[in-house]
């Protein structure tokens, strides 16, 4: 398999800027011999402070989220030229809490993906269900639906800077983890789903990270499936101590 892994810490809406900047120098000594792909995604009153840290480093910078237009009167808003801006070179987009915390919908996110695209981004687009949803059978239903939507309109050469991240809602923050099966019959389904749209080749190397409550001691059985390509760690991503096991799984 050519995927490689991607192991990428969402610190939401935690940290100052001296502790961002203390905890993303513990992981660029810490990762600077990991051998995969890495991403921290500080608030962004933290961005510029991580970003001195990061750089030239092989952990790269992401936002959690941003504004679906360019400039303009958006109070409260953080715009893509602003991200860029700062060294930002992901973004988080359709997270789950901005989805039903903030209402979200799938048309606003795919604008934020489109945008995020179009100035040269790499997006983690999140999908996943609810409970409520996967006790009614709909788990690949939603994910599909929110994938399809996404992603709509995004041309094929562009794909190669989305990763797909599959966070069931329920496992986020919670401390249960879909079992390693569970998670990667979801992100069988949702590579068909990309392979529908974007053909065999597209479908095979897309990444799909898996979100949700993971820990050191669930990450290496998690990535062991043969769809799953890395992690978007919440809770666990917030101490060095947690998140180069993670990075370093074995
Ligand atoms: P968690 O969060 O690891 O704390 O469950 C994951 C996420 O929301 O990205």
């Amino acid at each position: 398999m050519s995927r490689s892994y991607y192991i990428a810490g969402n610190w939401k809406m935690h940290k100052t800027r001296a502790e961002a900047a203390e905890l993303a120098k513990a992981l660029v000594s810490q990762l600077k011999d990991g051998k995969h792909k890495y991403l921290v995604a500080p608030a962004f009153t933290s961005l510029e402070t991580v970003a001195a840290v990061v750089k030239g480093t092989n952990i790269r910078l992401g936002a959690q989220n941003m504004a679906a237009e360019e400039q303009g009167a958006h109070t409260g808003e953080v715009s893509v030229l602003q991200l860029k801006d700062l060294g930002v070179q992901t973004v988080i987009l359709g997270h789950s809490e901005r989805r039903h915390v903030y209402k979200e919908d799938d048309e606003l996110v795919n604008k934020k993906v489109k945008l995020a695209l179009r100035h040269g981004l790499e997006v983690i687009l999140c999908v996943g269900e609810t409970l409520e949803e996967r006790d009614a059978g709909k788990a690949e239903s939603v994910c599909e639906t929110q994938t399809v939507k996404g992603l709509l309109g995004v041309a094929a050469g562009d794909l190669a800077r989305v990763v797909i991240a599959y966070e069931p809602v329920w496992a986020i923050g919670t401390g249960k983890t879909a079992t390693p099966e569970d998670a990667d019959a979801i992100h069988a389904y949702i590579r068909k789903v990309v392979g529908k749209l974007y053909g065999e080749d597209a479908a095979r190397k897309i990444i799909i990270q898996y979100g949700g409550s993971v820990k050191p001691d669930n990450a290496a059985q998690l990535m062991a499936k043969e769809n799953i390509d890395g992690a978007l760690v919440g809770g666990a991503a917030l101490k060095a101590d947690s998140f180069v096991p993670i990075a370093k799984f074995a």
